[in-house]
This record gives structure tokens, sequence and C-alpha cells, in this order.
């Protein structure tokens, strides 16, 4: 079947692309369209065959009911009974918007589109060209998330012409959704309304509308013994290609945990994945990280989530780490898909972090322009057992500079390089309990030692790989001193390197 796709801007809708899809739903046929949660695959909620088509074109068992969307509020009672007094104000409040609620069906619903069960979902979504679309189709439209059963929920048409291309008339190109996951589902059978799936809407806005409303127990935790109440929160939706692991925790020890398992897979010559936040990105060097979006606004995060999870598909990584994030407001859904995706497998961060008495090694010469970034990025051409954060410090550096010309030469010979170097002066802050501080000479150690009264992290490099070699300061001295100079570090470095190796074999 050829699939066509329209192009359909919200703000000005085409009326002739909204009839068009319009008619083949009434028609009986299967148009994906966009609402504000995901795309839905629209067919028409009143004909038992369409639901059919529908669970054949997602690959779906058909004891998975479907989601009745309607456009206007008066249209509710055509296919529901029994309806609850406080539907009207949860209504006023959400709807349109991403609120599902469950009500006794209406005989006009086909089991075929309620899974064989006497109840039925509803929705009004927002989205306009959604709403458009519900009324050129006759007013009932049944719409799952429009992808292939087990796969992530799409957000964009692309998402659904991958999944779905093919096998279904049509896609209505809206661009990408706004939020990202699907509604919150609120059963209104029972009182007081219990939620059987997190979204947009949170408990505690439902509740300050109505009172008190309760969440079905299955819904975070672990795969439990009992079913949920929504059936199709039971299949475990969607599992990446990869193993998804999330690591849980306090962030710095989510991160800490998550950067040695990178670095472990890195030496093992394996691929990993990271699901990382605005915030944590640039603490890790190893993997293939993703930005999934940013801790000061959860809804950035749900956006991308789906999205992010797709493209890993396509990617070489067989484990993919992710951080967790705060299960308040909108994070409930996030954290109810992430779990769902990760088959609830995670580890506690702090149980992974590995001791590790050194995790950064700051070298310190005087200016901070040769001898001691020299010796860092040495030291960064090791793969060391654990990962540490290298880098270099002077005592007296007035103003940011380029690294040496002349030292550049020498490690360009050695195919290594200070490019993009500048100068810093130590800081207070670059003493840490986990710091190891290295000078080139026993004058900077001690300043350093002077100043901070401190001499539990502070060692001449020599020192501490128990040499007595001195490093000589080629400043102001021909190329070869600065080749001398170089040879002489290499030597210690390589020192260091077997002592910080032999270090983590003491502390396992
Ligand atoms: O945001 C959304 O809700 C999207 C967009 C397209 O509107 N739709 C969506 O549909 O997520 P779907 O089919 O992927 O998920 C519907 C969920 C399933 O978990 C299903 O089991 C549950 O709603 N559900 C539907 N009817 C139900 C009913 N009568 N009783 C309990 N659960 C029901
Ligand atoms: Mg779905």
């Amino acid at each position: 079947m050829e699939t066509k796709i329209r192009k359909i801007d919200k703000n000005r809708i085409d009326n002739a692309v909204i009839q068009e899809a319009g008619k083949v739903l009434r028609e009986g046929g299967l148009v994906a369209f966009p609402t504000e949660t995901v795309y839905g695959l629209g067919a028409d909620a009143l004909k038992e065959e369409a639901a059919l088509k529908t669970y054949a074109a997602k690959g779906r068992p058909s004891d998975n009911p479907l989601i009745v969307h309607i456009a206007d509020y008066e249209d509710l009672r055509k296919i529901a009974v029994n309806i609850p007094g406080e539907t009207d104000i949860l209504a006023s409040h959400f709807w349109p918007g991403p609120l599902t609620m469950i009500f006794d069906k209406g005989e006009v619903v086909p089991y075929g589109t309620t899974g064989g069960l006497d109840t039925v979902a509803v929705r009004m979504p927002e989205d306009p060209v959604a709403r458009e679309l519900i009324r050129a189709a006759g007013g009932f439209v049944s719409a799952p998330s429009a992808n292939t059963s087990g796969r992530p929920s799409p957000t964009t048409a692309e998402h659904v012409a991958e999944d779905l291309g093919g096998k279904i008339d049509m896609i209505l190109d809206g661009g990408a959704v706004d939020i990202g996951l699907e509604s919150t589902i609120l059963d209104m059978t029972v009182s007081p309304p219990m939620i059987l799936r997190p979204g947009a809407i949170t408990a505690e806005m439902l509740e300050e509308v109505i009172g008190e409303v309760s969440v079905d127990e299955t819904l975070l935790g672990d795969e439990s013994e009992k079913a949920p109440k929504a059936p199709g929160m039971k299949y475990r939706h969607y599992a990446p290609r990869a193993k998804l692991v999330i690591a849980e925790g306090d962030l710095r020890e989510e991160i800490l945990a998550i950067r040695q398992l990178a670095y472990a897979a890195h030496r093992e010559g394996r691929r990993v994945g990271i699901i990382a936040t605005e915030e944590t990105l640039p603490f890790y060097k190893y993997g293939n990280v993703k930005n999934i979006g940013t801790r000061e606004n959860e809804k950035t995060i749900a956006r991308n989530l789906y999205r992010v999870l797709r493209e890993f598909d396509e990617e070489d990584v067989d484990t993919i780490y992710s951080e967790s994030f705060a299960v308040q407001g909108m994070g409930k859904a996030i954290m109810n898909r992430l779990e769902k995706a990760a088959g609830h497998l995670r580890i506690a961060a702090s149980a992974v972090v590995k001791q590790q008495r050194y995790r950064r090694i700051t070298f310190v010469c005087g200016a901070d322009t040769a001898r001691a970034p020299m010796a860092a990025e040495i030291l960064r051409h090791y793969e060391l057992k654990q990962e540490y954060v290298i880098d270099s410090r002077g005592i007296v550096v007035l103003f940011p500079e380029p690294a040496n010309q002349k030292a550049e030469a020498i490690m360009k010979s050695a195919q290594m390089t200070l490019e993009g170097h500048v100068s810093r002066g130590f800081e207070k802050e670059n003493l840490q309990e986990d710091s190891l501080i290295l000078t080139i000479d026993e004058s900077q150690k001690n300043k350093l030692i002077a100043e901070y009264g401190q001499t539990e992290n502070i060692f001449t490099l020599s020192e501490f790989v128990g040499s007595d070699t001195e490093i000589p300061d080629p400043y102001g001295k021909p190329l070869t001193a600065y080749g001398e100079c170089f040879e002489i570090l290499r030597g210690l470095i390589k020192k260091l390197a077997e002592k910080l190796d032999s270090l983590v074999e003491e502390e396992q």
C-alpha cells in the first residue's frame, strides 16, 4: 500500500487536506495524525473492522483497547454511560488536553475498539489538526500511538513513517509534537478515580480540581505479579535493542558510576550509550552521549525521550546507561516510560562507584605553559585502568596564555599536541580529597603546601613515582632543551601510569 504523506501546518490548516484525510477515515481507512502528546493512528472508532485494521498495522495484541478521540464535549455522552459528576469539572480544566478518561461504554462503541472491555477510554486532544480531523471523520476517532507495537511512541511524522510506512493510508505531518509522552489515563469508573498511566496531567493537578485520586500501584516499581489496570501497561512496551540500565543515586554518584562503566567498556572495546542532560553533558568523555534535555525544565526531557531511544536503536551500542530523573510532577511519567523501556533494570550508583583514591590529577609548574601541560598531555595518552580528570596549573599565571611554541613543536613531533591549551593559575578548588597534585619541582610543592597547609595530596612528580630525577626548566633555551625535558617527562609519566594502575589493583 502506498502511504500518502501530507504536510499540514496547525496554525494555518489546509481544509482540503483535512477533508481528504477525513474521507479516508469515514471509508474505514487508517490515517496517522499529530496530537499534542504523540502521533496517533486514527480509525473510525465506531467501526469494528477499522479497529481490526489498526491492530494489524501496529502488530498489536487485540486485547489492548484503543482510546476514542472526540473534538466536542457533547459527544462524550454519545459513547459513554454512567458518567460521574466530577467529569464536567475535569473536562473544563483539562479538555481539550493530554487527559484520557475511562467510562462505561455506550452501545455504539464496538468491542473491537475496547479490546472486549465494557469500558471505553475517551480523550479530547488539543492539537487543532487532530480536532479538525476528528470532526471531518464524523466525530469519533480511535487512535493508539502510531508506532509498531514494541517501539517507542512516535513524536514526529518521520517516526510514524519508519514504523508504519506502506501499512496505512495516510500520514498528516504536522511537525514535532509538544509533550512527547502519552496522555494521563484516569479511570472514572472507580471512586476515587484512579490514574492508570501517568502523563503531563499529574496527580497533583487532578487533586487540585477533584480532591483525592488514587494511583494504580503496579505503575512504578518492579514488574509486580498484579496486572496493571490499563491492559497496555502490562506489555513491555518498548525495549531498545541495546540493554538499557538506569543508574540511581544522587546525581554526583550517578555520573561517577556511568563514567566508570563507560570507561571500562571503552577499555574493552565496547561502545555504550549514555542518556545525559544539558547540565551533566560535560562530565562524560567516553561513550555515545546524548542530551535528553535540561533538568531545569522536565518538559524538555519528556519531549526528547522517545526520539533519543529511537536514535539509539540505530547506533552501535550494546548498553545504554541513563541518569535518573526526579519522580515529581511530570517526572513520574518520564521515569515510568524510562523504567518500562529498561525492563526495570536499575543499578544503585553507590554500589557501582569504585573506590578510587585519586580521580583528578593536576600537574603544576611555574607558568603552566610548558612542563605541566606537557606532562598532562603525555599522561592523557595512556589507557589507564581507571579514568582521571587530568589537567595542569601554574603557580603564577597573571593572564591566560597558550602553550609555549617550542613545547608545542616538541609535542607535535611525538604526535601529541598542546593546541587549545590555555594557562591557568592553581586555585583552592584544585585541591579536593580525590586530587593528586604533582608538581614539576620542589619549590612549587613547597609553595602549595605553605599556602594550603596540606601535604597528603601534594607531591613532586619524581617523588611520587619514587625517582630522584630532576626535571630541567627549558624556558629561554633552544628547542633541544625542550626535547630533553620532554624525554625526562615521558620517562616519569610512564612510571606514573604504572603506579596509578598498581594503586587500582590494591584498591580492588
Ligand atoms: O496520548 C495518548 O493517549 C495517545 C494519543 C495518540 O492520543 N494514545 C495512546 O494510545 O497512547 P495507546 O493505544 O498507545 O495507549 C492506550 C492505553 C493502553 O495502555 C490501553 O491499554 C489503555 O490506554 N486503555 C484504553 N482503553 C482502556 C480501557 N477501557 N480500560 C483500561 N485501559 C484502557
Ligand atoms: Mg502506545
